[in-house]
């Protein structure tokens, strides 16, 4: 069993294949953390120290003993109001407004299978094929009037933890709460890196990495996006730790808002990390007999480095936070109109562009924006839902008909959540933008964003985009985000402070909604590129557009960060014309192709009519290279060969779980006349077995491949590119 109850010490361990997680409730009732490492067996309560640590607030107080301090222990799930003043996961005001709660154990329960959370995205598993079960631990503070209930999901084949929490007002007065993360990690001792995951608008998820030094380091958003600046993904690692060798611990936020996640070293050199929603922007009510649920963290814990770390999440992701039939199915290789033509296109124009898809072996054609009511800039329309059959020369299920009959699937894109003032939608009614009364709102992108709080408002954009979805054989969807959250006030509320969460439950209501309806809808989320690429929205939408960066170059950096915290799968990734335009730069269109291939939303987004026949020859043997690895880009283990921010060879690889293939991609990087000869170094191999490296033919011994590489021809010029698909030889 997983989940275990030792009733004499009040402790409970969580065991996955290679972990063990564990806490106790001791003799006051606080939820203590005991332990997140390797397999053990065993109670680890001897980590805890007691000692009389002046300057610690002694609590609760204990006649004749100045040994127990809040502030010095590790905790499952801190609070302020009882002498931790470390950073806390739950603040909260009582009906009299008073600050401080006293939290303890007051029942728990274990139960098969993983739970799940009421209108917010979760990790899914089964009680039988995944051996999931779930740990409820119910804290309580009668005082107050307020019960937090923690939930543990295990997967225990995936070394896998989740942690969630449930917060319910039991009494009989209106409490607050002013701050509530999910998950928090107590390590009593420890020399460790923090890894986060930052960018911009085109250059998202770049990787830094640095010491966790005396006091608190922090991301997150308060941009009501999880955002291209701090994505919701941390990991907390020994300060020498690699790819293959060393400690790591990670958490990722199953949700698209607002968040913090924080590294804290204290007073003793202890340190604490956690994630939850952001305080900021937040204060939420709770009136009797009302709940506020804490989303989701995913915890996991590796001692074999960050690829091990890597390869959990990516199992977990893959499989048990996406969804639906597009989880486990080739996506369709599709051509995206955006690059290739912006606004301005007409119905007989993207059938030439689905003709020429076509010729060249492609699936799909996407009709980006600009399609729709008077939208022939950025200025107008968001918010009006119709087709533009002038601008398409037909209604749009003709235009969908020709292009099927070209043998060409159709997607479409949408920004549902969002207004122009210029729009009929605006001006019918403007209090359903978010919008502070009497102030000029930010504009972003000349748009607005609608209050998702408000059910009208989320059925009204729902029906809307129904009524499109039904005119036609439409088989994906791109949901685009393009600006911020900022005027954070909804007229259906007196309480702000619940408005962004809210916004939240909304957005994910409206997709519940339609993954339910279109169930082989394919849905591909995007935010201004990868605004919002979180766990969260892997639940309803299995890829994401990760960047509006196109440049093979950046997209390295760009993809090798995101593979951190998301498998492959989860990326979409387009070959797009050059000189790049966003950085001007002009990548070979090899390494562009190979580079997107990565993803498992591979596309092209150019003008196919422009390119000369040698391009369009490229392309052709491009898809036909991408249809024969589509499989174990999707669904193998993913190997970071080397860090493109200071490598010249920027290298990665595909592995068969089973060690039957791999496939190994190499780009120059940097390139030097006349230089030395430069070696890839595959991992993952099945030691003791030979490949064959079937464009080659060469065969060759594993265990040397995985030891001294293999030489790329030497000379090679700036952004080479190479694909080594080796296959074991079975004898
Ligand atoms: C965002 C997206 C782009 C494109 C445009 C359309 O920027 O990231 O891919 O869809 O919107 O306006």
């Amino acid at each position: 069993m997983p989940i275990l109850f030792d009733e004499a010490t009040r402790t409970f361990t969580l065991h996955t294949r290679n972990t063990t997680y564990q806490m106790q409730a001791d003799r006051f009732g606080y939820l203590l953390h005991l332990y997140f490492g390797a397999r053990a067996e065993g109670t680890m309560d001897y980590l805890l120290t007691y000692a009389d640590r002046s300057g610690c607030c002694t609590s609760p107080h204990e006649a004749g003993t100045r040994t127990y301090s809040l502030d010095v222990l590790p905790q499952e799930f801190p609070f302020q109001g009882n002498g931790d003043l470390r950073s806390p996961v739950f603040v909260m005001r009582d009906g009299e407004g008073t600050f401080g709660c006293d939290l303890r154990y007051a029942r728990h329960e274990i139960r098969a299978g993983k739970y799940g959370l009421p209108g917010l995205p979760a990790v899914y598993a089964d009680a039988e094929a995944d051996g999931a079960q779930t740990l409820s631990v119910t804290l309580a503070d009668a005082r107050c009037g307020v019960e937090v209930e923690l939930l543990y999901g295990v997967l225990p084949e995936l070394d896998i933890i989740t942690r969630a929490a449930i917060v319910r007002n039991t009494g009989a007065q209106r409490v607050v709460v002013e701050k509530l993360q999910t998950a928090c990690l107590d390590f009593v001792h420890g020399d460790f890196d923090v890894m986060t995951f930052n960018g911009q608008h085109c250059m998202e998820r770049k990787l830094d990495r640095h010491e966790v030094r005396p006091g608190s380091f922090s991301v997150g958003s308060r941009r009501g996006q999880s955002s291209h600046q701090y994505n919701p993904f941390m990991i907390v690692c020994d300060r020498d730790a690699t790819e293959t060798a060393g400690r790591g611990w990670s958490m990722s936020f199953v949700y698209s808002g607002n968040f913090k996640a924080e590294v804290e070293q204290t007073q003793y050199q202890q340190v604490r990390m956690q994630m939850g929603l952001s305080d900021e922007l937040f204060s939420y009510p709770l009136e009797p007999g009302e709940r506020l649920v804490a989303p989701e963290v995913i915890m996991t814990y590796s001692n074999a480095g960050l690829e091990r770390l890597s390869h959990n999440l990516h199992r977990c992701i893959r499989r048990h936070v996406c969804r639906g039939p597009w989880r486990d199915a080739p996506r369709p290789i599709l051509v995206n109109s955006w690059e290739a033509h912006y606004f301005d296109f007409t119905g007989d124009e993207l059938v030439r562009l689905a003709a020429k898809a076509a010729d060249l072996g492609l699936d799909m054609l996407v009709m980006d924006d600009g399609w729709f009511a008077e939208r022939k800039d950025d200025y107008r329309s968001l918010g009006d839902w119709t087709v533009n059959e002038e601008k398409l020369g037909g209604t749009l299920g003709q235009l969908i008909e020709r292009i099927n009959t070209l043998g060409i699937k159709f997607g479409i894109w949408v920004e549902p959540e969002m207004v122009n003032e210029d729009s009929q939608l605006f001006r019918e009614h403007p209090d359903w933008a978010l919008a502070v009364p009497g102030k000029q709102p930010a504009l972003g992108r000349d748009q607005l964003v609608l209050d998702f709080s408000r059910a009208e408002v989320r059925d009204n954009v729902f029906e809307q985009i129904c009524r499109v979805l039904d005119q036609g054989n439409i088989e994906y969807l791109k949901w685009d985000f393009n600006r911020s959250l900022v005027d954070i006030y909804s007229h259906a509320t007196t309480d702000q402070g619940r408005v962004v969460y809210d916004y939240y439950l909304g957005l994910y209501d409206v997709l519940e909604r339609l993954v339910q309806r279109y169930p082989d809808l394919l849905i591909e989320g995007c935010a201004a590129g990868g605004g919002r690429f979180d766990a969260g929205m892997l639940h309803y939408t299995p890829q994401i557009w990760t960047s509006d960066n196109t440049d093979g170059h950046d997209r390295m950096t760009i993809q090798y960060g995101t593979s951190f915290g998301y498998p492959c799968s989860t990326v979409g990734a387009h070959v797009s014309a050059c000189p790049n335009e966003v950085n001007g730069r002009t990548v070979s269109l090899s390494a562009r192709g190979l580079i997107a291939m990565a993803g498992g939303g591979f596309g092209y987004e150019l003008d196919l009519l422009e390119l000369p026949e040698r391009a369009c020859e490229l392309i052709r043997e491009q898809i036909e290279r991408y249809r024969g690895m589509e499989r174990i880009v999707r669904e193998g283990l993913y190997y970071r060969l080397s860090d493109p921010a200071t490598a010249d060879l920027y290298a990665w690889e595909f592995a068969a779980e089973d060690g039957s293939e791999a496939v190994v991609n190499v780009v120059v990087a940097r390139a030097e006349g006349y230089g030395e000869a430069k070696y890839v170094v595959p991992r993952g191999l099945e030691r003791t077995a030979r490949y064959r490296e079937v464009n080659s033919g060469v065969v060759y011994p594993a265990a040397a491949l995985m030891d001294m590489g293999l030489p790329l021809p030497v000379g090679s010029a700036l952004y080479m590119a190479r694909s080594y698909h080796f296959v074991r030889v079975d004898e």
